[in-house]
């Protein structure tokens, strides 16, 4: 397995002091690394998280060793659209310019179920509750200029197990089609890609750019919906990583590459892969940025369309 692709050292160092940065999911996996790396830097980092009992354990640890930055845990359940108004609501009246949002939270081939507002699992929690809390810190973002937005989505995005991604926007919920957790995964992680294609081209000349990306297939508790995280954490681990499996500090360099580097504000609306399974093998290598080999990812109509559909089922039309 090629070595996976990592920031310059020179970005990791980089003064973060008067930035602030949110980051979902921030309690476990890429997002807890991508939260510690920006403290390190000196950044003030909400760590927005459902379980805020867990995000507290976390913020005691970087507390206890010193970090220069702030770490601030806020309640955020993105299955809970009143969730994410409340938490738009705290957060911006403390912080009302921010540097950087990343929309890392995430759930994966789940059974089939609704979030709260009655929309499938992994749509509603990957893509519509972000993609209210994007439109809710927008005014923040812009004011925070040059700031960023970071969608975590997938290789999978591409291909998952199997089934190619594409929106149906006839049956976005799987009401009248069977369910299949990886073809709803593939869905949603499409859904991060495009939204962040027509963000980009919203917020053209705003300062604020946005981005999609592929962390890699990373070592974190994500794999607990089809494997024990203890069995690939301990007995499977060697041989995990010898397929390809890296660790969540690797996990964590794409996104904070799509955070950090002057060089993303020349692509708007672009997608950075770490290594990754896609249909075109030339693209396993990964790439900051990379051509998604699906072609759907290409189609800024479909984008324009799960903008205004996301827009009305959020409330926001
Ligand atoms: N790991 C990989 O190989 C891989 C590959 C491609 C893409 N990704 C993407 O990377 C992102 C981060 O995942 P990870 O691998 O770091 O997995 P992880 O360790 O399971 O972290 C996922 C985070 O999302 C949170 N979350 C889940 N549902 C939520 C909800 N309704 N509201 C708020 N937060 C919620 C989890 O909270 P709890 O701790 O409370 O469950 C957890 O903090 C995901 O978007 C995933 O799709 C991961």
């Amino acid at each position: 397995m090629p070595a996976p692709l990592l920031c310059p050292p020179a970005l990791l160092q980089t003064d973060l002091r008067g930035r602030v940065y949110i980051v979902t999911g921030g309690n476990s996996g890429i997002g807890l690394v991508t939260v510690r790396q920006l403290a390190t830097q000196g950044a003030t980092v909400v760590l927005a998280c459902r379980r805020p009992a867990e995000g507290e354990k976390a913020q005691a640890v970087m507390l206890a060793a010193g970090l220069p930055g702030v770490v601030e845990v806020e309640a955020l359940d993105l299955g809970q659209l009143a969730s994410v108004r409340a938490f738009a609501a705290r957060v911006t009246a403390r912080h009302p310019a921010l540097s950087g949002l990343v929309n890392n939270a995430g759930v994966m081939n789940t059974p089939k179920g609704k979030t709260a507002d009655g929309f499938e699992t992994q749509l509603g929690t990957n893509h519509l509750g972000h993609f209210l809390l994007t439109e809710l810190l927008l005014p923040a973002l812009r004011a925070g200029a040059p700031a960023r937005v970071v969608n975590l989505s997938s290789c999978f995005h591409d291909k998952a197990q199997g089934r190619e991604g594409h929106i149906d926007f006839d049956d976005l919920h799987f009401e009248r089609r069977p369910y299949d957790g990886w073809e709803a995964y593939a869905q949603s992680k499409l859904a991060n890609v495009l939204h962040a294609a027509a963000l980009a081209r919203r917020l053209e000349g705003s300062g604020v750019t946005a981005i999609s990306v592929h962390p890699g297939w990373v070592r974190t508790n994500l794999v607990g919906s089809f494997m024990p995280v203890w069995v690939q954490n301990t007995v499977a681990r060697p041989f995990l990583r010898l397929a390809g499996m890296i660790e969540p500090w690797e996990g964590a360099q794409t996104t904070l590459y799509a955070l950090l580097a002057h060089e993303v504000e020349a692509h708007p609306g672009a997608f950075f892969s770490q290594r990754g399974i896609y249909r075109d093998k030339a693209a396993n290598l990964g790439g900051w940025p990379l051509r998604s080999p699906n072609p759907h990812a290409h189609d800024a109509a479909a984008a324009a369309r799960l903008e205004a559909v996301s827009r009305q089922l959020v409330g926001l039309a």
